[in-house]
């Protein structure tokens, strides 16, 4: 058991915990699992392919060791068949199958049933538009349900869906449906974000005059706004009455088919399209949401992750969809929002299974010590975490004050890249670690290894790579491109199968394995992956600027984006101030703190190369290293001077 004040260094669990005998007797999956996976190789994936309905059996678990790669070759199925039709014919079809709450404290409850009448008219109206199969269907829209509706109307139709995060720009919507020549787009007249009405729709047009080819609009009314509709353009509300009670055959999909494209930050500037498949996928989030978030169909998942992010998809729509269960779709994000919302949704929708963001976590702690009596969160039976390190203080509040003090955590690794969780403890079965996300789970091989490739030693730091394919790999590293390791981002030299996932990480001796962040210029604020040569450039932009670098770091102001800045002219409030805006307009969420810090140049290499890690070092407050490539060592005194009053 966990003793003294627990520190947050990498690494330091404070104690480790056993899951409750209570937990362990109810769990999904039990001791024994990783054994018996690990004497059949890839083979003991067909567990995880079994747990979704195939119009046509697959042939082989995996095509063979090498790519080109297919996970379940043979083998034929529907997305939206396996989240909706089974349960509505299996006599579930009145279960509840998306719990809504809207942001002014409006509700909506859809059942299999609901879902499936409203997804088969949606689908049923966009192949009517002229949507077909491998046509890609952009969505930009915040968390309504016609979103989820969408996403699986698209899949009923064999239609990639390409979701947007709502609050990204225009520029950020029109590069998306240009690089996938999307020509359909589902978006709303508008929603609230921190309480502002934000006209989505005008957005939206904005972003179609940025596209070469013509886009046929559709618009869910979730403001009551007057919006006057142009050529190509159509009212969700008529489109699905006008088609209400029609079906539509689900599409039989190849194992290997693209099922959606989701777009993230990558090392280089834009932004990287990472398209996922359509049975390893599945096959892959179907099984971790039961083996680690442990959902039953009898279960409610609150995964509070924006479905414009990876967590939404896997987590918030398809995982519990799959297992017939009851997925809470909340409209606002639980941590900035009025106070005892989080306890409110909690408690009103008796959710089993909470999955969150440290950063979450550590806002509602900043908030509320405990939980204010009048709530009860019995209900809550396992607590997971994605998205970032959490701290082993942090874990420990979650455990003792939403989890009761003994609700297992589930800390998970994993990434857009992998579509599903990687690194996790197995809930009724693993030690838990404050700190540390877990071993790889079953059927999942990772390594941390040092830029020769060679495995590091317990407790040093190294690159993490994931050394054995997996069903949820996206279609890139299955086709071949993109698998080996490339080293010039990298920094790394790997024989044989591997992919580099930009992470640092450490294993220790039981083979825990703790993330401490990315090795590249991607930078996670908030739970959120950004890179920073997008928020460099939004700072860029800004007139009065002459030159810019951003780093997250924990500095003087905490954790925060640091905008280090070097003004053409002079250093006044509204620079900052115009600075700021900037850089949350490019963030896409307002509540990203950035911090701007002025100074007359920024750390260079001889060759000119902004050297970002010696800022990020500056700005920590630790060591420096080896400063010799600096072509202008003065500049680290000012900075300090700055931020530290040193
Ligand atoms: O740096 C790791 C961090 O989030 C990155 C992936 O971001 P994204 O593709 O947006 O997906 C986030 C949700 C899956 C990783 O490269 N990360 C994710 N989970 C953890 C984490 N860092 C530490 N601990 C985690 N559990």
């Amino acid at each position: 058991m966990a003793t003294g004040d627990p520190d947050d260094a990498p690494g330091d669990h404070v104690g480790t915990y056993r899951p409750p005998a209570a937990f362990v007797e109810q769990a999904n999956v039990h001791e024994g699992l990783r054994e018996a996976w690990d004497e059949q190789g890839a083979e003991a994936w067909a567990t995880a392919a079994d747990l979704l309905s195939w119009s046509t059996d697959y042939d082989a678990v995996l095509s063979n060791p090498e790519p080109p790669l297919t996970w379940f070759p043979g083998g034929e199925l529907n997305a939206a068949y396996n989240a909706i039709d089974r349960y509505v014919e299996s006599g579930r079809k009145n279960r509840v199958a998306i719990k809504w709450a809207g942001r002014l404290g409006e509700t909506r409850t859809l059942t299999y049933q609901d879902l499936y009448h409203e997804v088969n008219a949606l689908a049923s109206a966009l192949s009517e538009l002229g949507v077909g199969e491998d046509d890609v269907v952009t969505l930009y829209l915040p968390m309504v349900p016609e979103l989820t509706i969408a996403m699986l109307a698209a899949a009923r139709l064999g239609a990639p869906h390409n979701v947007v995060f709502a609050g990204f720009s225009p520029d950020a919507l029109a590069m998306r449906m240009e690089s996938t020549e999307s020509s359909y787009l589902l978006t709303c007249d508008g929603y609230l974000r921190q309480g502002e009405a934000v006209d989505q729709k005008n957005r939206a047009d904005n972003a179609r005059l940025a596209l070469d080819h013509d886009v046929h609009t559709v618009v869910v009314d979730r403001m009551g706004f007057d919006v006057s509709l142009g050529e190509g353009e159509y009212h969700y509300a008529d489109l699905v009455d006008d088609h209400g009670g029609e079906t539509v055959e689900p599409v039989a999909r190849a194992s290997g088919d693209e099922l959606f494209v989701l777009h993230t930050s990558g090392t280089t500037g834009n932004p990287k399209e990472v398209r996922h498949t359509t049975g390893g996928y599945l096959a892959h989030v179907a099984w971790t949401t039961h083996a680690v978030l442990d959902i039953e169909p009898e279960d409610t998942l609150w995964s509070s992750a924006d479905i414009g992010w990876i967590t939404g998809h896997s987590y918030g729509v398809y995982g519990p969809l799959l297992l017939g269960a009851t997925t809470l779709l909340y409209e606002g994000t639980p941590e900035y929002n009025e106070r005892d919302r989080l306890w409110e949704l909690l408690e009103r929708n008796a959710v089993d299974v909470f999955y969150t963001a440290p950063t979450a976590i550590s806002s509602f702690r900043k908030r509320d010590v405990t939980v204010p009596d009048r709530f009860d969160l019995s209900s809550l039976r396992l607590l997971g975490t994605v998205g970032e390190r959490i701290s082993p203080s942090g874990w420990e509040w979650y455990r003792s004050t939403l989890g009761g003090g003994d609700a297992p955590i589930v800390d998970t690794w994993w990434q857009t890249e992998t579509g599903g969780m990687m690194v996790a403890t197995l809930p009724g079965v693993d030690e838990m670690k404050p700190g540390a996300a877990g071993p790889p789970l079953p059927g999942i091989s990772v390594s941390v290894v040092d830029r020769s490739g060679d495995p590091v030693e317990p407790g040093e730091r190294g690159f993490l790579i994931v050394d054995r394919p997996w069903p949820g790999m996206p279609t890139s590293l299955a086709n071949g491109s993109g698998w080996a390791p490339d080293p010039s981002s990298y920094l790394v030299d790997v024989d044989g199968w591997a992919y580099v996932t930009g992470d640092r990480a450490t294993v220790d001796e039981d083979g825990y394995v703790t993330v401490l962040g990315r090795v590249d210029d991607v930078v996670i604020v908030r739970g959120r992956r950004l890179g920073t040569a997008e928020i460099e450039s939004a700072a860029m932009s800004v007139d009065g600027v002459a030159e810019a670098a951003v780093v997250s770091a924990d500095g003087p102001a905490g954790p925060s984006l640091y905008a280090f800045v070097t003004p053409a002219g002079q250093e006044t409030d509204e620079l900052r101030e115009r600075i700021t805006q900037a850089l949350e307009a490019a963030v896409g969420t307002s509540p990203v703190p950035a911090t701007v810090v002025f100074t007359t140049d920024l750390p260079k290499t001889r060759s000119g190369k902004i050297m970002r890690r010696m800022l990020s070092n500056i700005t920590d407050g630790d060591a420096l290293g080896d400063t010799s490539a600096l072509r202008n060592p003065e500049v680290v005194g000012e900075l300090k001077s700055v931020l530290h009053g040193e």
